[in-house]
């Protein structure tokens, strides 16, 4: 085990900002009352974001007391030690080097990245490049099927990192998508999900990639094996597959490549190693949709888009590594997720994208932050001292407005928001004279301004509200939103964006002492669902050694199911 972390609950900040806390009355009705500049003070650029914190539960003191906590947790040594490629994945002995991922090839003459004796930058590199020419011969109809058609649509296989990362993206950047082309997702061992996903698939012209950084994982491997068995039986079924190992093996040479960490074991499923893309140990599954894991993304955008995404990434990590805390968006971003959880004692977080699109964002987040912050030991084994890792969560507006909002503005929790959107719209259209754009986000600005202000039982009054219900017509106000708008949803403000919350994880997790970057969370659920497989399969002796209700459920399925 490493050095101890820096426990922040011993620092003088922290007792400091205990002390601010009980002194402070939310009040933000006044604070924009008495400061004009509010909102300018508080508003800050990174990139092409705009991120507004003003309608924050925060005031300067709050934030010069957060920051100085960021300095006496060292939290500018940990970034450097980030970003340089130090084992700060102490549990697993390993960098934590996604930044490299999106890093610029150096100029001639220029220092490399040179991690455990590995130089960096030219593998990444190695990497983008066969991407990319993967990615193109895919898009202009060279690469074919075993009956020479032309790519049409692309499966991905994978699951968490290897799924959420790229779904989100392709989603995001569906405008960007080559005409002709379509990505699909398969990652649940649900067999629905396979099935449903090649159900009406031409196997002539599907190419599978199979994306998993350890091709270990038990539902993608599944879903592999139903996948090549559909293309085997399929292609035979349209008479373009012979009875014979060797057809099968040119078919699946033609139609599978994969993504993966795991070389060796890519080459055992029957994947020719010569169409596999490969990443390291260094890359978490979960910071992995800007390595190889996004080659689903770079076909269906090509690879110019590709690296327009991986530049946004690359703009937003140069802004975490040099701005000064004080600018610093990610690191604000992180410090006043602290404030909220450990301080104002929010349990949760919303994430409500203003932009159909980002669908599957907040899905994303929910990995990203919650397998990397859902600790509750230390990066050296000790108890971690404070509340960690808040339960992110979300759906776009303005769908969540008449679902769960309710809640947000009168119920009794405090749930912090961000509100994301974008002044181009993907798709301009008006109703009438009405840009319909206009007033999706006019929704998004009165829900951020209803959240802040609320309505006071006399403004309740003054409607000549009957006055038995005026109560459960009041709104508190002060219920905390930041809001970030960009100009428009392209591949670099995409990476932009991801970046943002990859680098406000790190900094909850540098806080809070934890190792953000292992999951040995999930370990137990995947080795106990391989013990009790048999027992569902039949095996008498297997059920006999579970609990009574784990035992009594697997009954009850068996005689269900008939
Ligand atoms: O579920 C845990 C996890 O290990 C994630 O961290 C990872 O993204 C996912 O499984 C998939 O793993 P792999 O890419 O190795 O198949």
């Amino acid at each position: 085990m490493s050095t101890a972390p820096i426990d922040a609950t011993t620092t003088t900040a922290w007792a400091d900002l205990t002390a601010h806390h009980s002194d402070l009355t939310s009040d933000l009705r006044g604070w924009f009352a008495a400061d004009p500049q509010r909102a300018e003070r508080f508003t800050h650029r990174a990139g092409d974001l705009y991120v507004d914190l003003s309608k924050n539960l925060i005031t300067e003191e709050t934030v010069a007391l957060l920051t100085r906590l960021a300095d006496e947790v060292g939290l500018a040594g940990r970034l450097d030690a980030m970003f340089t490629g130090e084992h700060i994945n102490v549990t697993e002995d390993r960098a934590v080097l996604h930044t490299a991922l999106r890093r610029p090839l150096p100029e001639d003459g220029d220092a490399h990245l040179v991690v455990d004796g590995q130089d960096v930058d030219e593998d990444v590199h190695e990497v983008r490049a066969a991407l990319a020419e993967f990615a193109d011969k895919v898009r202009s109809g060279e690469w074919t099927g075993v009956t020479g058609k032309r790519v049409e649509t692309v499966v991905n296989i994978g699951i968490g990192g290897s799924d959420l990362g790229p779904v989100m993206a392709y989603e995001a950047l569906e405008p960007y998508v080559q005409d002709g082309l379509e990505v699909r997702f398969v990652s649940n061992i649900d067999p629905t999900d396979v099935a449903q996903k090649t159900a009406d698939l031409d196997p002539e012209t599907t190419l599978f990639i199979v994306a998993s950084k350890t091709f270990g994982t038990l539902e993608t491997l599944t879903n592999a094996r139903l996948a090549r068995e559909w293309l085997w039986t399929s292609l035979a079924g349209a008479g373009a597959l012979a009875d014979t190992d060797d057809a099968r093996r040119d078919a699946v040479a033609k139609h599978f490549v994969a993504v993966s960490t795991a070389l060796d074991k890519v080459a055992d499923f029957g994947i020719d190693p010569a169409n596999a893309f490969g990443f390291w140990d260094w890359v978490g599954g979960r910071y992995s949709v800007d390595s190889a894991i996004g080659l689903s993304l770079a076909i269906a955008i090509g690879p110019d888009g590709f690296e327009e995404f991986l530049g946004g990434f690359h703009t937003m990590d140069e802004h975490f590594r040099t701005a000064p805390i004080s600018e610093n968006v990610p690191a604000l971003m992180g410090l006043l997720n602290i404030w909220n959880v450990n301080f104002l004692g929010a349990e949760t977080h919303a994430v409500l994208p203003y932009a159909q699109q980002l669908n599957r964002f907040p899905a994303y987040l929910q990995q990203l932050t919650m397998e990397s912050n859902g600790k509750s030991v230390r990066w050296d084994g000790s108890p971690v001292t404070s509340q960690t890792g808040e339960v992110f969560w979300g759906e776009p507006g303005t769908n969540g407005q008449h679902a769960f909002y309710q809640l947000i503005h009168q119920g009794t929790r405090l749930i912090p928001a961000d509100f994301i959107a974008f002044a181009q719209p993907a798709y301009p259209l008006a109703d009438g004279d009405t840009d319909v754009h206009g007033l999706f986000l006019a929704n998004f600005f009165a829900q951020t301004k209803a959240l802040a202000f609320g309505k006071t039982a006399d403004e309740v009054r003054a409607e000549g509200t009957d006055e038995s219900i005026v109560p459960a017509r009041v709104f508190s106000g002060n219920r905390p939103t930041t809001s970030i708008l960009a100009p428009a949803l392209t591949p670099a403000v995409l990476g932009q964006l991801v970046a943002l919350y990859e680098h406000i994880t790190f900094v909850q997790g540098v806080v809070w002492g934890i190792d953000s970057f292992d999951q040995w969370g999930v370990e137990l659920g995947k080795k106990l669902a391989l013990e009790v497989a048999p027992a569902v399969a039949g095996d008498a002796e297997a059920l006999a050694a579970q609990d009574s209700s784990t035992k009594a459920l697997i009954e009850t399925y068996q005689a269900l199911r008939g």
